[in-house]
C-alpha cells in the first residue's frame, strides 16, 4: 500500500513526507534529481524508497508508480495525460493534487497560472482515479522572495504593497494532504480551497518580518513595468504579469478565510509562525 510523494524536495512535499512517515505508511519519494533529495529531519533513508520521476517525462512514470496505491502530486500539465494512464495501469486508486486557487478564477482558462492547474485538475477529474484537489492561495513561503533584499538591508520592492492575502503555511497544506492520504473520508474525493487564518497586506507581512528582526524594513514601490522585469528574472513574463494582476485585484478586498482546521482539527498556522521558523533566511549570513 505504498504512497508515492512527488515533489518530495519541495516545501509542501517534504512536509507531506514527514507527516506520512509519522503515520507509519510505506513511502516512495520522488524527484527529478533524487541524488539531491535530503530527507526531512526524523525520516531515515531506510524508511523511504527514493526514485527518479520527472512529471514532464512519461518514460520515468512506470517504474515510479509500480506497486503504488496513492499519489501526492504536484501539478505539471506537460505529461498529465500519460501520467493518468500510467497510474491507472499501475493500479493507483487515489491522487491528492497540489493545485491552486488560481484554478477557480473566472478567467482561469486564459490565465497562465490558472490554466496550468486547471489542465491537471481536469485530466484527473475525467480519469478513473479518486481525486482530492487542494487549492491553496498564496503561500507564506513566497516571503522568501524578499529575503535577499532584507539580508542586504535594502528596501523590499512591492508594486502593490496593499495587496491583501491570507498566506498559508505550507505545513497546513501538507497536513490536509496527509489527512486525505490516511483515509479521512470527509476530505477524500473533494476539492478544497485553503488559506491561512488571517488576511495580511504584503506591507504587513514585511512588517511581521521587521518586528522579529528588531529593525525597520522599508518598502519601496517600483513601477509596474519595473516589477514585471524584476519578477520576470525568476519566472516566465506572462506568469509574472498574472501574479501582479492578482495582487492588484486583492487591494482593499478582505480575503475569504478557509483554513485547514475544519479538515485537520488543528488551528491554522499564522504567517508570524512561519516567520519565526524561517527568520534565519532574513538575517545577514
Ligand atoms: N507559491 C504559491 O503561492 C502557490 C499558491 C498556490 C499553489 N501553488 C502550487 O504549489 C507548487 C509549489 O509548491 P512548493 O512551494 O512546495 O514547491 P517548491 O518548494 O518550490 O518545490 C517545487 C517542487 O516541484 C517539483 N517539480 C517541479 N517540476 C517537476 C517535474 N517536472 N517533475 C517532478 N517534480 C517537479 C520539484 O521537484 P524536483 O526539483 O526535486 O524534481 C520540487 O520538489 C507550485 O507548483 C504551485 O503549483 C503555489
Amino acid at each position: 500500500m505504498t504512497i508515492l510523494i512527488t515533489g518530495a524536495r519541495g516545501a509542501v512535499g517534504s512536509s507531506v513526507l514527514h507527516g506520512l512517515r509519522a503515520a507509519g505508511h510505506p513511502l516512495r519519494a520522488s524527484s527529478r534529481r533524487p541524488e539531491q533529495l535530503r530527507l526531512p529531519v526524523g525520516v531515515r533513508s531506510t524508511d523511504v524508497e527514493v526514485v527518479p520521476l520527472d512529471l514532464a517525462r512519461p518514460a520515468t512514470f512506470a517504474a515510479a508508480l509500480r506497486g503504488v496505491e496513492q499519489v501526492f502530486l504536484y501539478a505539471e500539465p506537460g505529461g498529465i495525460d500519460e501520467l493518468v494512464r500510467a497510474a491507472e495501469a499501475a493500479g493507483v486508486r487515489h491522487v491528492v493534487l497540489l493545485s491552486s486557487s488560481a484554478a477557480l478564477s473566472p478567467d482561469a482558462e486564459d490565465d497562465p497560472l490558472g490554466r496550468h492547474h486547471l489542465l491537471v485538475e481536469r485530466a484527473l477529474t475525467w480519469s478513473n482515479l479518486d481525486t482530492t484537489i487542494l487549492r491553496p492561495g498564496a503561500f507564506a513561503g513566497n516571503a522568501y522572495g524578499w529575503s535577499q533584499a532584507i539580508r542586504r538591508g535594502d528596501p523590499v520592492d512591492l508594486a502593490y504593497p496593499e495587496a491583501l492575502l491570507a498566506p498559508i503555511h505550507e505545513d497546513d497544506i501538507a497536513d490536509v494532504a496527509v489527512t486525505a492520504l490516511t483515509g479521512n473520508a470527509a476530505v477524500r474525493g473533494r476539492a478544497v480551497t485553503l488559506t491561512g487564518p488571517h488576511g495580511l497586506t504584503l506591507r504587513e507581512q514585511v512588517g511581521e518580518i521587521a518586528v522579529r528582526l528588531g529593525r525597520d524594513v522599508p518598502v519601496r514601490r517600483p513601477t509596474r513595468a519595473a516589477a514585471e522585469e524584476q519578477l520576470g528574472r525568476f519566472m516566465p513574463a506572462d506568469v509574472a504579469a498574472s501574479l501582479l494582476d492578482h495582487q492588484a485585484g486583492t487591494v482593499g478586498i478582505r480575503p475569504e478565510i478557509s483554513t485547514a482546521e475544519r479538515i485537520t482539527g488543528k488551528p491554522g498556522r499564522t504567517f508570524g509562525q512561519w516567520v519565526d521558523e524561517h527568520l534565519d533566511a532574513f538575517r545577514p549570513h
